[in-house]
């Protein structure tokens, strides 16, 4: 299977003559268009998460007449199948093979820590538009790298919080055994525990497996109150149904980082009612551009949008203000990093803006999955910021 494929010259044909001249870089001036290197799981369990983030761009884009900051805009993917063994090599067929003048990736946690240590290196724009790795934005962050997501202890935390107030007293933990995982169940430990909670077990397996059933066995011994989840994607679809299928459903209550039931709503089907989980994003925001997004994104795919959606529309979004501020000139980083850092408009999510460390501060909100569809329950923490320890931007 071909793990690499280049994509859509959205205005102007600039791909074949790029292509036909590979090791000459013409100036800005002469390109014509802004090369986006789009480094995303194409295959694998977080095949749908890269496909959502790469609609959602692309339809940014174009709806912005197939140019930003008056430079027309140039895709190339690679495919990084969520591999971080294969992540520095996939980072440099884009930095070095390709030439792209802006970095976008990735899905999975262990792949961006490796593309942003090439990041770093060598300065390029970088855009996260999912992976939480929270190194990203403390210890590692740098004046290129900025994440239109989430740290994954973010969403932990607030998931802690609400499971806290909806009277969850003893917790199992169940995620796959990588950073994201880790992370993720870090960040609601630092809430549930503070508040009183406590975690009785915790339960990894392997990424991306999917063998739940000895560990949903030893859940049902264990007999929380509650499971805490980190899953996403193929894997968390199969991970409800199999809960649903345990009837596990009936004794412990299922919670989640909001990825559980995100994107994956209406395949649950009946397994997926009564799932509860705390995200950026619940599709029925009532804020207009929200309501746009979804009329456009659902004409322009057949499908709904969802969280992974949203997280590149933004990307591009925060691309447009960075190019505006230099004119379309990429290779203007004193002026364009910091119009970056400081850019706030309008998301699917509400307001966006970014902390000191590149992350955004945001709201996460309260969901119950239901008929196929993530119920607003209310908000779980308000304007949430991600701890900046160790973050020193040069
Ligand atoms: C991560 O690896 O950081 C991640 C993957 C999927 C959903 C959320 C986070």
């Amino acid at each position: 299977m071909m793990n690499r494929r280049r994509i859509l010259t959205l205005a102007g044909a600039t791909g074949a003559s790029t292509l036909a001249m590979p090791f000459v870089r013409p100036s800005w001036a002469q390109s014509g268009a802004v090369r986006v290197g789009l480094l995303l799981p194409y295959s694998g369990t977080y095949a749908a998460l890269g496909e959502a983030i790469t609609n959602a761009m692309q339809l940014y884009v174009t709806q912005q007449g197939g140019k930003l900051g008056g430079r027309a805009i140039e895709f190339v993917k690679v495919d990084d199948e969520s591999a971080p063994p294969k992540a520095t090599e996939n980072t440099t067929k884009l930095v070095s093979g390709e030439k792209v003048d802006v970095l976008c990736g990735t899905v999975h946690s262990g792949v961006a820590m490796a593309m942003a240590k090439i990041a770093r290196e060598n300065g390029l724009p970088t855009l996260i538009p999912n992976a939480g790795a929270e190194a990203i934005t403390r210890a590692m962050c740098a004046p290129n790298i900025f994440r239109t997501s989430f740290g994954n202890s973010q969403v932990g935390d607030a998931t802690g919080m609400a499971m806290l107030k909806a009277g969850v007293k003893k917790a199992v933990t169940v995620t796959w055994k990588y950073s994201a995982g880790a992370e993720s169940v870090d960040g609601f430990k630092k809430s549930f525990l503070k508040g009183g909670g406590e975690v009785i077990k915790d339960i990894t397996l392997p990424f991306p497996d999917v063998e739940f059933q000895s560990i949903l066995a030893e859940v049902a011994s264990l007999k929380p109150d509650a499971v805490y989840s980190f899953f996403a994607g193929g894997g968390a679809l199969k991970f409800m149904k199999d809960y649903h299928a345990a009837k596990l459903n009936e004794k412990v209550a299922l919670w989640g980082a909001g990825f559980l039931t995100d994107g994956v709503e209406k395949a649950a089907g009946p397994a997926g009612d009564g799932v509860k989980t705390a995200l950026h994003y619940v599709d029925s925001l009532d804020n207009a551009e929200n309501k746009k997004f979804i009329a456009d994104y659902t004409a322009a795919f057949k499908k709904a949008p969802d969280v992974y959606a949203v997280q590149g529309w933004d990307s591009m979004q925060l691309l447009r203000v960075g190019l505006e501020a230099v004119g379309g000139d990429v290779t203007k980083r004193k002026d364009m990093f910091p119009a970056m850092a400081k850019a706030e408009f309008k998301s699917p999510r509400g307001p966006f803006k970014l902390g000191t460390s590149h992350n955004p501060i945001q709201n996460f909100y309260l969901r119950e999955l239901r008929g196929g569809e993530n119920k607003y329950l209310g908000v779980a923490a308000e304007m949430l910021a991600d701890d900046t320890t160790g973050c020193k931007m040069a």
